[in-house]
């Protein structure tokens, strides 16, 4: 049972400068909500009762956001402002959060290092939250991917397909297709050219792993940027296991590029009751000027 989710959100967010030198890109809102919540609320979807986000300096909202407000609550209390104090009162009573600091920024795979203790010998979700999965299906996504990690027992990550001409800025897999969305990684390539790349579907932010990886990320060296990549210690642990991808049905919004979530903001704002009647024929109006 995957019950375990650990969140990496301690990274300096340098493409969103100058928000982020004094908060977190993860706490940026969507409409009203922050990217944390919803990759939060993804996991408590999916069945995960114990959340481990890691943080660093600069992160302390995060930590703060997902404490109690006891004035504020009372305030609201008072002032029966029922529907608001839900909002702000949104994790259940058997979801636990907990918080862990990144020293340094070492990459990825160096803040997934951090988890080994809370994690142990147990097979974990990771969830990056700095980037919300919006699925098409009945099901978060990291639900998809702990049924396929229930399926076949071993590690599977999220796949995005995308178009080829954007396959070198990811992590690009070959892998068999088994059908069902499911593949069974071959190899997979670090931001390779178009003509390189052996497929145009790339790792998209979302992980299902065995405690095996702890020990992968142990012995890696650091790669590019001098940072540990969890993708090195991924291609490490399919040399003595197998590893699955799950192409998603979704959309990935994240969060961390300017465009994106500028983007993101919008597309929200137009499924959002009170706000895409005025969104849109203020945007009908907009693009009109252009
Ligand atoms: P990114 O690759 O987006 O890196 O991290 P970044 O440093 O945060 O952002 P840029 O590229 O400088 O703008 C993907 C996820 O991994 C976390 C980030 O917080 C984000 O959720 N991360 C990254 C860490 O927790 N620690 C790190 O050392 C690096």
């Amino acid at each position: 049972m995957v019950k375990k989710a650990v969140i990496p959100a301690a990274g300096f967010g340098t493409r969103f400068l100058p928000a982020t030198k004094s908060q977190p890109k993860e706490m940026l809102p969507i409409v009203d909500t922050p990217t944390i919540q919803y990759v939060v609320q993804e996991a408590i979807d999916a069945g995960i009762t114990d959340i481990l986000l890691i943080i660093g300096r600069g992160k302390r909202a995060l930590e703060e956001y997902f404490s109690k407000n006891y004035e504020l609550e009372d305030q609201l209390r008072e002032k029966q402002k029922q529907k608001e104090l839900e909002l702000i009162n949104f994790l259940p009573d058997n979801v636990a959060v907990h918080f862990i600091w990144q020293h340094e920024q070492n990459g990825l795979g160096d803040a997934v290092k951090y988890a080994r203790h809370h994690v142990g010998d147990e097979p974990f979700a990771v969830l990056l939250g700095d980037t919300v999965l919006e699925s098409f299906t009945d099901k978060p996504v990291i639900r998809h991917l702990i049924d396929v990690y229930n399926r076949y027992e071993e590690g599977v990550f999220a796949l995005e397909e995308v178009a080829p001409e954007l396959v070198s800025r990811y992590g690009v897999i070959d892998g068999e297709d088994l059908g069902e969305g499911i593949f069974r990684i071959q190899d997979m390539v670090e931001k390779p050219s178009l003509e390189e790349a052996p497929s145009n579907l790339v790792v998209a932010s979302r992980y299902v792993l065995p405690p095996e990886i702890f020990t992968a990320l142990e012995v890696v060296e650091p790669g590019k940027g001098g940072e540990i990549q969890l993708t090195d210690a991924l291609r490490l642990l399919m040399k003595d296991q197998p590893m699955y991808g799950y192409r998603i049905d979704g959309i990935r919004h994240d969060m961390g590029d300017k465009l994106e979530f500028l983007k993101t903001n919008i597309h929200f704002g137009l499924k959002h009751d009170d706000l895409a009647d005025r969104l849109k024929a203020y945007l009908k109006d907009l693009v009109k000027e252009f």
